[in-house]
């Protein structure tokens, strides 16, 4: 299925001059970038992006409270409280610095570019992706310096999160149809 997707550079992977080599990667998948722009976000758009979402605390309070009983860290937080901070911290970073944003599409693009990236902790994140092969951070790490997981890039994770995170990044002017070249083999 002919998708679209909205890939992130964030601040640490611009700081880390990693820009090139994601679009690289990106585009030797056969994907094409129909979008990009460098843009240092406001608060506004960084908290929309990471939405208010209960499913989202859910999820991840669990995974960070997990991580405190693991490394025996004791807390009196609730697991959305502690996803709440998270978002915090995310909004925070993410509106720190430049990102460079990108739409992203082709076959399958949503999933295909999740794979390329790789899990969201990076020191678990399998070698050959963006996330595994360029940083190797951890939950427990942030956790301890209570900043985000720093993991280079954002990517879309469902059709109907790729549709709000595009809308909210570009314009629809700013969204430009055309072939690659090798469509035919890729
Ligand atoms: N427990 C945590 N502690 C610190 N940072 C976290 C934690 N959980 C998630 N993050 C950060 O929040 C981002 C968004 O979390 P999410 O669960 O959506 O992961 P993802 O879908 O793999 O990443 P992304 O949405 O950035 O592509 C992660 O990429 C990471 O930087
Ligand atoms: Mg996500």
């Amino acid at each position: 299925m002919m998708q679209r997707t909205l890939v992130l550079v964030k601040p640490d992977g611009v700081y880390r001059a990693l820009i090139g080599k994601v679009i690289s990667q990106i585009e030797d998948t056969g994907l094409r970038v129909i979008a990009m722009k460098m843009v240092w976000a406001d608060r506004k758009i960084a908290a929309v992006h990471y939405a208010d979402d209960p499913e989202w605390y859910k999820a991840t309070g669990a995974k960070t409270l997990q991580n405190y009983k693991d490394r025996g860290v004791k807390t009196n937080k609730t697991a959305e409280q502690l996803a709440r901070g998270v978002r915090e911290m995310l909004i925070k970073f993410i509106s720190s610095g430049p990102v460079v944003a990108m739409v992203v599409e082709g076959e399958s693009a949503i999933s295909v570019t999740r794979k390329l990236v790789g899990a969201t902790e990076p020191r678990k994140a399998e070698p050959y992706t963006i996330r595994g092969r360029y940083c190797s951070d951890s939950y427990e790490a942030a956790n301890e310096l209570q900043r985000p997981i720093l993991n280079i890039v954002h990517a879309s994770e469902d059709t109907k999160t790729a549709d709000r995170e595009i809308e909210l990044w570009f314009k629809k002017t700013e969204i430009f149809d055309y072939k690659r070249a090798d469509e035919k083999f890729v």
